[in-house]
């Protein structure tokens, strides 16, 4: 009898579905401008001192990396005042976290998810054998309580992603605060924050996630420099945890993951507030007249705390994401998550922004 060449979960996977390259769109469709809304990119651009400290980095290229990444580990241990033991450094949060589920999964132990969310929680430790349980959105909403009934005695993590992608709803403090107190002491909590400097503006975000780690230490928050910092192409994010969860995890990673393109961006980023100010700035700008022209067009949308916005369509997201498409306008289709009528678009320079909306206008109309 043959032997199974492939792990078992393996079969089970679904290809993800990429969106298409802007070079592609613009062959086919014979347009000279378009603007990708579909990744939830930093569409200011990259910091600038990330440019200038990736230029000079690139003169050490024939080097290997520093291992621990360890000069953006001590900035960033400094910067949010945790001890370098509490944190892992990435090749984006992606790697994070499959090495979350790495590190906690065993064949036949559950996750929780909500759903719509992060598909990749749940590739990640379907992977590894999870059962994962995906408790549906209620109101665009994480339903916390149905979670908590979901809880069992082999349930091993719970994922919130708090601004969730794709709602970018957020849970407010009392309502996190009153979950995680529920949640048993032995379950890890996965905190993904990679939309944190856009949320934290908004005084209902619970931002002080690291208070809550010191007092509850089986839980992991993830961040990243792919968003508001705008190096999403060179790929570092990271996790603060107990020591414990960060010293298994950091032992599992390969050894240079983080590249030293990477590292210099990452640093050169964290320092760079103005950038984060005008990034922020940019994207409430953007928000503002999307949900404007959203309320004109009578849709229904939520509000939203991070640099995208998930709206409900009076059609097929599929037919909208194409008839946008064939303008020059890249979205996000909901009925990638099997929501069919909705849609995902990132906030923009107001140009894009403003194209964005004659665009769905003119589609809609
Ligand atoms: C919710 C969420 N978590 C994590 C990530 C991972 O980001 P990166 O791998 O670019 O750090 C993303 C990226 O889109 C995201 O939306």
């Amino acid at each position: 009898m043959a032997k199974d060449l492939f792990r078992r979960q393996v079969a089970q996977f679904r290809p993800y579905v990429p969106g298409k390259p802007i070079e592609e769109v613009r062959r086919e469709y014979g347009l000279e401008e378009i603007e990708k809304l579909a990744s939830n990119e930093n569409q200011l651009g990259p910091s600038p001192k990330a440019i200038e400290a990736v230029q000079k980095a690139a003169l050490e290229m024939n080097l290997y990396p520093e291992a621990t990444a360890i000069d953006l580990k001590r900035a960033l241990a400094a910067k949010l005042g945790v001890k370098e033991e509490n944190l892992v450094i990435g090749n984006g949060g992606e790697e994070l976290l499959q090495i979350i589920a790495q590190v906690f999964i065993n064949d036949g132990d559950q996750i929780i998810t909500g759903y719509p969310s992060f598909n990749i929680y749940v590739t990640t430790c379907s992977l590894m054998g999870a059962e994962v349980i995906s408790v549906p959105f209620k109101d665009g909403n994480y339903d916390l309580e149905a979670m908590l009934a979901a809880v069992t005695d082999k349930t091993k993590l719970i994922y919130l992603c708090n601004p969730n992608n794709p709602t970018a709803t957020f849970i407010d403090r009392p309502t996190l605060d009153s979950f995680l107190a529920r949640v048993p002491e032995d379950v890890v909590v996965v905190l993904d924050e990679a939309y944190y400097e856009f949320a934290r503006v908004n005084p209902d975000y619970p931002a002080e996630s690291i208070a809550r780690l010191v007092a509850r230490p089986n839980t992991v928050i993830l961040r990243t420099f792919s968003k508001v910092c705008g190096i999403a192409g060179v790929r570092v994010g990271y996790v603060i945890s107990s020591e414990e969860i960060a010293g298994n995890m950091n032992k599992i990673k390969l050894t240079f993951d983080v590249n030293r393109l990477a590292q210099a961006a990452a640093l050169a980023a964290l320092d760079d507030e103005a950038h984060i100010e005008r990034t922020v700035a940019q994207n409430y700008r953007s928000l503002q007249a999307m949900q404007a022209c959203f309320d004109e067009l009578g849709l229904h949308y939520y509000p939203s705390a991070a640099n995208f916005i998930w709206v409900e369509l009076p059609r097929h997201s599929k037919e909208v994401f194409e008839a946008m498409l064939r303008q020059g306008v890249i979205v996000r289709p909901g009925y990638l998550w099997g929501w069919e009528n909705w849609m995902r678009v990132s906030t923009g320079t107001d140009a894009q922004t403003a194209r964005f909306t004659e665009v769905l206008k003119d589609v809609l109309k």
